[in-house]
């Protein structure tokens, strides 16, 4: 491989400063990256990881999860929030065991298909769960692709976001087949610890030979704030 700096220069960091203990990365199933990924749509990783561990102990599979009423569901979710997430959770889980034999479907359109499930949520699914090379684009993800490739313009503008979208592609044909999974959460916590919204940490970064923002002085200014 080698290819792809970004992909390549990512995982070398990952290796290193990455998370490697997240209780959903030991076992890495779909099961229980799905919940994983639901639980930190809008909740931060240190905050999840105790709902978490509480929430596959008592309900520890799409079946008992779809079995279960939904008001046991919303107290195993009580104090996360955006209890929307819970619903949808559970009627996912109860469309799985409908249509899916009771698993999570290793298929972009059918997990696109299931509530609470969006592009980003499918694809960190489908490459942490099965190691498919399909791309993530979060809020985090973004502001590094914008700052790398110097990509202007607010990225919740649909001809931004799809331009970015293009950009997390075309990176993930650079990553090595066996690597998918550790390339979608190093992208996470790289956002999340390195390139940060507020002083990120551009002379500590691995990617700061490849960086478009460094290399012209405009980190400050990426990526672009919403207008008005
Ligand atoms: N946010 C969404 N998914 C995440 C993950 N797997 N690790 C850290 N933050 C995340
Ligand atoms: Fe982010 Fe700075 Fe690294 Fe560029 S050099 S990717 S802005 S941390």
């Amino acid at each position: 491989q080698g290819g792809d700096p970004f992909a390549t220069h990512l995982l070398q960091w990952f290796d290193v400063s990455g998370r490697h203990d997240l209780p959903w990365q030991h076992p890495r199933t779909p099961y229980r990256v799905w919940l994983s990924e639901i639980m930190l749509q809008q909740t931060q990783v240190r905050v999840v990881v105790p709902y978490f561990e509480r929430f596959v102990a008592a309900l520890p599979d799409v079946g008992t999860l779809a079995a279960a009423p939904l008001d046991d569901v919303l107290a195993l979710w009580s104090g996360l929030g955006y209890y929307a997430r819970a619903r949808n959770l559970h009627a996912a889980a109860q469309l799985c065991a409908q249509r899916h034999g009771g698993e999570l479907p290793r298929d972009f359109d059918a997990l696109l298909a299931l509530p609470g499930i969006g592009r980003s949520t499918a694809g960190a699914i489908l490459s942490q769960a099965w190691g498919e090379r399909v791309p993530i684009l979060d809020g985090n993800v973004k502001r590094v692709l914008c700052r790398m490739h110097g990509v202007e313009g607010w990225p919740g503008l649909p001809a931004i976001e799809k331009r970015l979208w293009a950009i997390a592609e075309a990176h993930v044909h650079g990553v090595p087949a066996d690597r998918m999974a550790d390339y979608t959460q190093a992208q996470m916590d790289f956002g999340a610890t390195l390139c940060t919204r507020h002083d990120p940490a551009c002379m500590l970064c691995a990617l700061q030979h490849d960086c478009v923002a460094l290399r012209e002085g405009r980190v400050e200014e990426l990526p672009t704030p919403k207008p008005g």
